[in-house]
């Protein structure tokens, strides 16, 4: 009896050492030559040391199916999980040394099981993607396994915080179902996304392409927006993903991690007095007041390199995490455009579904006018963003600091979508139309009919700025709850975040809202 036990035990050795190989030195080392890591290596960095508790070592998969013998123990992913920060997460990483990383029925179960187990105890999921995509050999087994997961992340989505890291060539349903999580964090140079890779773009468009110029990480982060952060290399990427947790709760029932950074609440910043130009039509950097007002400076900024004319990211104040967006009057005056409305939408719905208090700081002249913007869809994609503030229950917070004008005034977070507190400075500007866009509309018939056009319309914009374009309009109309100092503006809203922590707010029964996609 003891025998045996000892040989099992042996055994149990053996199949573990079997397991941990991968695909073989060879196929390590050709990971390594590209600069990347190996799965374990991954999980080792993205973890707690000495954290990880691995599930389904020995897993094998269907394997060919002619050929039952290209089954590898493992089956191309590691699951399991282990801590970040002592808290809880689920983790998966491909393994591209086992058949290019490709999902196959073994490999999905494997993710499936891990993914199961973070709904239903409450903690993140995290995946390390790194495949090929659906399993070739494996047919429609594998097709079957992707829609698995496919389905999971969709039940998932607001429930437990979904990351995606892509850290290889990841093509079909590798994309795909990161596409479904959070937040997407690409490594560049080394990482793609792409739904049908260059050779089949060649083959059915007759077009050449590199696979970075298909589907890099730059691409993803300028121009499709699909990348949420990238980082130069795998280890600054998984360290990108532990600061991300830091800021999150594990699921929909908690709060986010309370963190006190040692800065004082009361602490105020006179330089802000001074930061909105006397010119309403010269820039200033908004990063400025962000980094101001926010405990130790420290802000986490989602899609910095897409639609740069909008800000959105993560931060504290008073120790709370919250959700910060903001127009950058340094960036296409701050318009709101397509990829703005859509990039703001999708982070303000995160922090929602997740208790994410919102922070909003407004300084946009309006939508983008033009036959590119309006064909590309404006209406749609504004009406996001508008619908997204407006069905939010979290506590929303607004400060209007210069221009708020128009249709853009009323979706960035305005009382009137009911925004819980809207503070502006006393720089701010709040009215249906800028004073050029104004007079040109109600003193048409006298500036066309003067001796001096230009003069009467300039005469005609002094008298609408001093008459309509200030906040004090909207605060006369409760519109606009307090008139504030800029320099105050930590103190005031951490003050505010305090009283709202208790917020309630009922939403209307139903199967859900058909927000404009
Ligand atoms: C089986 C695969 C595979 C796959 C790669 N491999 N992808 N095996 N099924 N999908 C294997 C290769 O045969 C190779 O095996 C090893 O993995 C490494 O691949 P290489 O091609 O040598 O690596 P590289 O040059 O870096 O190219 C990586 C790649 C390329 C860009 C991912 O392999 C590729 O284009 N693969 C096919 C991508 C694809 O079309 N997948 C199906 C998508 S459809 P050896 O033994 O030679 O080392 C899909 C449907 C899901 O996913 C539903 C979506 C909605």
């Amino acid at each position: 009896m003891v025998e045996i036990m000892h040989s099992n035990i042996l055994e149990l050795s053996r199949m573990r050492e079997q397991a941990a190989l991968g695909g073989g030195a060879q196929r390590v080392e050709a990971q390594h030559r590209r600069g990347k890591l190996t799965a374990r290596e991954r999980i080792d960095l993205l973890l707690d040391e000495g954290s990880f508790e691995e599930l389904d070592m020995l897993k094998v998969g269907r394997g060919d199916i002619t050929n039952r013998d290209t089954r590898f123990p493992g089956d191309g992913v590691i699951t399991g999980h282990g801590l970040i920060n002592g808290r809880e997460v689920f983790v998966f990483s491909q393994d591209f040394t086992v058949i290019g990383g490709s999902l196959g029925e073994g490999h999905s179960q494997k993710i499936c099981k891990v993914m199961d187990l973070a709904s239903q105890v409450g903690s993140p999921i995290i995946g390390l993607n790194d495949s090929g995509g659906a399993r070739i050999q494996e047919g429609v087994d594998a097709l079957a396994a992707y829609g698995e997961i496919f389905h999971r992340n969709v039940n998932a989505s607001g429930v437990i915080p979904q990351i995606s890291c892509i850290m290889g060539p990841c093509a079909g349903g590798a994309v795909y179902s990161p596409s479904i999580t959070d937040f997407v964090f690409m490594v560049a140079h080394t990482s793609n996304m792409f739904v049908t890779g260059p050779n089949v773009v060649k083959t059915v468009i007759h077009k050449e392409i590199s696979a970075e110029e298909l589907g890099g990480a730059d691409v993803h982060a300028e121009r499709s927006g699909v990348a949420h952060f990238v980082y130069p290399n795998d280890i600054l990427c998984l360290r990108g993903v532990r600061q991300l947790i830091n800021y999150l709760p594990s699921n929909n029932r908690q709060k986010p991690p309370f963190l006190d950074l040692n800065d004082p609440p009361e602490r105020t910043d006179p330089t802000l007095d001074y930061l909105v130009p006397p010119n309403p039509n010269q820039s200033y950097d908004m990063n400025v007041l962000i980094y101001s007002i926010l405990d130790g400076a420290e802000f986490l900024e989602v899609q910095s390199n897409f639609a740069r004319n909008i800000i959105c990211g993560l931060g504290r104040l008073g120790g709370q995490t919250i959700g910060l967006v903001a127009n950058q009057p340094a960036i296409l005056a701050g318009v709101l455009d397509n990829n703005a409305a859509f990039k703001a939408a999708r982070f303000v719905r995160f922090c929602d579904a997740f208790n994410i208090p919102l922070i909003c700081l407004v300084d946009v002249p309006g939508f983008m006018p033009g036959p590119e913007q309006e064909h590309g869809g404006i209406i749609r994609h504004g009406a996001k963003l508008l619908y997204a503030f407006t069905e939010a229950t979290v506590p929303r917070m607004t400060v209007i600091v210069r221009k708020a004008y128009g249709g853009a005034y009323l979706v960035m977070n305005s009382k009137h979508i009911h925004c819980d507190i809207n503070y502006a400075w006393p720089t701010a500007e709040i009215a249906v139309l800028g004073p050029r866009g104004a007079s040109e509309v109600i003193y048409r018939k006298e500036i066309d009919s003067a001796a001096d056009p230009e003069a009467v319309l300039h005469e005609k914009m002094e008298q609408y700025r001093k008459r309509y374009v200030n906040p004090f309009l909207a605060a006369k109309r409760g519109y606009i709850d307090d008139v504030i100092f800029p320099s105050e503006t930590r103190h005031r809203l951490i003050r505010t975040l305090q009283f709202l922590e208790s917020k309630k707010s009922a939403r209307p029964d139903r199967k859900h809202g058909n927000i404009p996609l």
